[in-house]
């Protein structure tokens, strides 16, 4: 299904993967115009189930009417807990399409993309009180440092920070244009749009807390598939890709395996297939924007409710939604 929201990416190759039970229930963390949630949804028969989740409060006017499918607009790093609240655990799957969709990206108002001009927000959620102007106002000269060092792998990290101190002069960062002209002399000029796209890519991810996000879920997913429950997962650079693929392949963020007193290993997922799944040339062709995207899927080996791997747990910052407000928005 294509809509004009936003085109999904290996749409075929993730919810073939995704559902082996049509009579089960799932999950797509990234609800975004729906494409995924609807193919999902035609894979399932009545007694089938699909809670969406979506923080972009946008993206509720895709919702879907079927009696099957709820939506929830919130973070997806409370997924567990909405599954819980909602008493359907274990579930049969989960599929994340991560990052963010056409329509975030071309719609001006948001700053996400470096060629068009407009406020610099960077918000998937317009409701919290970061943007990336801010972080650009307030942030300590290590703090960003840090942002573009580990989010963006930016080579001239430190003369950009240097510039971004200097022109801290309160409109220089409001919108787009001003804050690419305040950088000006740090943009290399043969290749200045891989530049902007790495210094963009870098504020959206601190913005959004997309790969703490990314973690919560990832660790959490263990606790609420089922044997033999897939998880699912499109990403779109290497600093995603990285934790997807190391979390599915040993259970931990770093990589390494670990085993018990015994030898055995306690890998919560088996990795299969064991190389990540690309966009075929005729998607390429169809859709620029799915060049970089990388599938992996993960199947759940037990199902259990406490974790062996407590070290990996990340930090929630903040309360969860679900005590006081969990709404299914349908
Ligand atoms: C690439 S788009 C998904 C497109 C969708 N698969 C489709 O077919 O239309 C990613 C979506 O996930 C949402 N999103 C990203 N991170 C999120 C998070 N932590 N919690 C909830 N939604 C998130 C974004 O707002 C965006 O709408």
């Amino acid at each position: 299904m294509t809509t004009t929201y936003h085109i999904p990416v290996l749409l075929n190759e993730s919810v073939n993967a995704l559902v082996h039970d049509p009579d089960g229930t799932y999950v797509d963390l990234t609800f975004g115009g729906g494409g995924h949630s609807r193919a999902i949804l035609d894979r399932l028969s009545e007694k089938g189930r699909l809670i969406s989740f979506d923080r972009d409060q946008h993206a509720l006017n895709n919702c879907i009417d079927d009696p099957r499918f709820t939506l929830v607009n919130h973070n997806f790093r409370y997924m567990r807990q909405f599954l819980e609240y909602m008493n359907c655990t274990p579930i049969q799957g989960i599929l994340g399409d991560l990052g963010i969709s056409s329509y975030q990206i071309d719609f001006n108002d948001r700053g996400f993309a470096h060629r068009s001009d407009g406020p610099l927000d960077m918000r998937m959620d317009i409701q919290s009180p970061l943007t990336a102007a801010k972080i650009l106002q307030t942030y300590s000269e290590k703090q960003l440092l840090d942002v573009f060092n580990h989010y963006g792998e930016i080579k001239n990290a430190f003369k950009l920070v240097k510039t971004i101190l200097q022109n801290r002069n309160g409109l220089s960062f409001s919108t787009v244009e001003h804050f690419k002209t305040a950088i000006e002399a740090c943009i290399p000029k043969n290749e200045s749009a891989k530049y902007l796209s790495q210094v963009f890519q870098a504020l959206r991810i601190e913005v959004n807390q997309e790969l703490t996000d990314l973690k919560q879920v990832l660790y959490d997913s263990e606790f609420v598939l089922g044997a033999g429950g897939k998880l699912v997962i499109i990403s779109y650079h290497s600093l995603e890709d990285r934790l997807v693929k190391n979390y599915l392949n040993s259970g931990n963020f770093d990589g390494k395996k670990q085993t018990d007193m015994y030898g055995w290993s306690s890998q919560p997922f088996d990795c299969k297939p064991s190389k990540a799944i690309t966009p075929n040339p005729e998607e390429l062709e169809r859709n620029k924007r799915s060049r970089s995207a990388k599938l992996r899927i993960g199947v759940r080996t037990t199902f259990q409710t406490t974790s062996n791997h407590s070290e990996n747990k990340p930090e929630i910052h903040g309360n969860s939604p679900v005590k006081s407000s969990a709404k299914s928005k349908k």
